[in-house]
């Protein structure tokens, strides 16, 4: 089944003095359910541009999206934003968690926000948190919590709702190497065993690398694709070949390796 559908996707941002900016021209992608895809480019390449469009923030100037066969189009904005709530998980680089909430209130809120069931909600988390290896920590405050943990909570508050689809905005940007991969094994993990299916902008290759397929960017428009086919590392390669074949700066977003 087909969960995400862009055609044809194109923005121009016209800024003050009616300064225009093509951010994406005629972008093309369609994701099955279940696919585990990363989204790779250089800096201004539009990937941020992309995943604001596909994830309803902003409106293409050309083309269009639909989630689920539903391209909310003509929504007003209370529409629009109950649709997101419903369809969409949102992961990102600074975690947004809520500090006055403990991790368990964190993780729980968009169901409370639907107003199910205490009971139900609890079945819902146990098994999240569990996998996330986060049930240990539900009482904490989130300035108990490493990055990583952080990431996994923000992970369970995304997918606990059971969205459509779960975005990801260089959801290892903050991270060190360990707690990287720490999020990296659990979002994976979430792929494979609870079918979630995962779109994520990263700039880094070792993120990349656990997707199981790569579209890269360029200047706004699809510059290729690879698929991974063996294991990890010769994927890991794979991508680093493909970088060095796109050219420019992909180190973008400040970030702290250790
Ligand atoms: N709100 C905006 N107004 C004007 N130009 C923008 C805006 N957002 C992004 N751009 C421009 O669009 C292009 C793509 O930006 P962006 O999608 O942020 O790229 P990336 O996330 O790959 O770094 C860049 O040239 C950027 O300067
Ligand atoms: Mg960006």
């Amino acid at each position: 089944m087909t969960v995400l559908k862009a055609q044809g996707l194109g923005k121009i941002y016209s800024s003050k003095g009616n300064i225009l900016t093509t951010a994406l021209t005629d972008f093309d992608l369609e994701i099955e359910e279940g696919e585990f895809v990363g989204i790779m480019g250089p800096s201004g390449s539009g990937k941020t541009t992309l995943l604001h469009l596909l994830a309803t923030i902003d409106r293409p100037s050309s083309g269009s999206v639909e989630i689920n066969g539903v391209n909310p189009i003509g929504f007003d904005d209370k529409e629009i934003s109950l649709f997101r709530r419903r369809q969409l998980g949102f992961v990102f680089q600074d975690f947004n968690l809520v500090q006055t909430l403990s991790i368990k209130e964190n993780i729980i809120l968009p169901l409370v926000m639907e107003g199910m069931a205490p009971e139900q909600i609890e079945q819902r988390l146990r098994p999240l948190a569990e996998k996330l290896q986060i049930a240990h920590l539900l009482h904490k405050r989130t300035y108990e919590l490493s990055g990583g943990q952080m990431q996994r909570t923000a992970i369970a508050r995304a997918l606990i709702h059971k969205p459509s689809i779960l975005l990801a905005d260089e959801l290892s940007g903050n991270l060190d190497s360990k707690s990287a991969k720490d999020v990296m094994d659990a979002l994976q993990l979430m792929n494979e065993v609870d079918r979630a299916t995962v779109l994520m902008v990263t700039h880094d290759p070792f993120a990349a690398s656990y997707c199981k397929r790569v579209v890269f960017i360029r200047d706004g428009k699809m510059f290729m694709e690879i698929r991974r086919s063996s294991n990890r590392q010769a994927f890991f390669q794979q991508i680093l070949d493909a970088q060095s074949v796109l050219g420019g700066n992909f180190n973008d977003v400040p970030f702290a390796r250790n």
